[in-house]
């Protein structure tokens, strides 16, 4: 039932280019710049939105700060995050102009359903971001877009993460287009980065015996820094968290810009620094943290833009991303995922099923 994986973490990073096409098939029109998803909201209600708010915990909350960027930069409308179990509709706001947006994987997550129940009740519309088709979340929000991304048993989000981005990003095409603030041209760019990602994922996973190695090299680190600016900060926040939960090791992401503020004083010699230098992410900016750090003598490992530039520092190791524009991040964390997965595999933990920790966590 693994097919052959030892783990089934290992099997969903592999079924990424395959889960990602289902994820995307029948819903892009790359020619006429629009995307057709099976949702109820009216043209006029979604022209009067003042905010878009997402509620999720986890992974799916990092993929909510994925998304927030996304529709403030396409759908023109003020996009926030909030972790569900923090939430509180708050003052200020006129709930009829407000779309709640659940994002949760398994449709069960308690601290979610609480958050969606509370915008609800406020007098907000609701949507769900959901794998699980009949799960509770969906009987309790006005609608539901499903990532079809297939069962996930790993305790550790993966192929579900990237089709809640992918899915996210077909919702800010959606809604912008609708709101009249997405020209069709560059619409029809992001969605044909859109259906590039599946076979960018592939060739990040053909990389795989590199990462395998790189694991190996820093497993026995003091701690491990993931690095990012923008886009690539959520992946930042995503390689940690994936590292933490199923290493057991020191992780933590930070925004590259934040380092100086802080954190920097962290990073030595053996701390290596995992850096996301892809489009969307101001790479640019990012390289002098690069360079930062390794004042300090951190390893650095940079996943960056096949054609990034020339002026881009040397690192310890430079892990390629194809051109995928706005999704490059998504294809820069495949190797996170990878690098997680094999430090772990490296120490003999029980991947699928990290201590302290379940699939679906029902209980606030
Ligand atoms: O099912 P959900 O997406 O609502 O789950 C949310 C989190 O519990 C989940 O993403 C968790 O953080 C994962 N174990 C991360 O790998």
């Amino acid at each position: 039932e693994k097919g052959g994986y030892e783990h089934y973490m290992r099997k969903e990073i592999h079924e990424q280019p395959q889960s990602l096409r289902q994820t995307i098939a029948g819903r892009l029109d790359v020619d006429g710049g629009d995307v057709d998803l099976d949702v109820s909201l009216s043209e006029e209600q979604l022209q009067s939105l003042d905010e878009i708010e997402f509620v999720a915990c986890g992974t799916s909350y990092y993929a909510g700060l994925y998304a927030a960027r996304l529709f403030e930069t396409l759908a023109d409308v003020r996009a926030s995050v909030t972790i569900a179990s923090e939430y509180d509709f708050g003052g200020g706001r006129d709930p009829w102009r407000t779309l709640t947006v659940a994002v949760t994987q398994s449709g069960e997550t308690a601290d979610t359903l609480s958050a969606i129940r509370a915008a609800k009740q406020a007098g907000a519309q609701t949507l769900a971001v959901t794998n699980t088709l009949g799960s509770t979340v969906t009987r309790e929000v006005d609608d539901s877009v499903f990532i079809r991304a297939g069962p996930e048993i790993g305790v550790a989000a993966t192929k579900t993460f990237a089709s809640q981005v992918a899915t996210l990003a077909l919702l800010a095409v959606y809604v912008g287009r609708r709101r009249n603030a997405l020209r069709a041209g560059r619409a029809s760019t992001l969605l044909e980065n859109l259906r590039a990602l599946p076979g960018a994922v592939q060739q990040v996973l053909d990389n795989e015996p590199v990462v395998e190695e790189l694991a190996d090299t820093y497993a026995d680190s003091e701690a491990f820094f993931f690095i990012g600016r923008e886009l690539a900060y959520p992946v930042a926040l995503e390689g940690a968290l994936k590292l933490k939960e199923i290493s057991y090791d020191h992780a933590e992401g930070f925004a590259a810009g934040e380092l100086k503020h802080g954190p920097l004083a962290l990073v030595t010699e053996e701390t290596p620094v995992l850096a996301s230098l892809t489009d969307g992410s101001r790479a640019e900016k990012t390289h002098s943290n690069v360079k930062e750090v390794q004042a300090r003598g951190a390893p650095v490992i940079a996943a960056a833009s096949a054609d990034g530039d020339g002026t881009r520092p040397a690192v310890d190791e430079q892990l390629p991303v194809p051109n995928i524009g706005l999704v490059e991040p998504l294809a820069a964390n495949v190797y996170w995922q990878l690098f997680a997965y094999h430090v772990a595999a490296n120490k003999g933990r029980p991947i699928d099923k990290p201590r302290n920790l379940a699939k679906s966590v029902t209980v606030e």
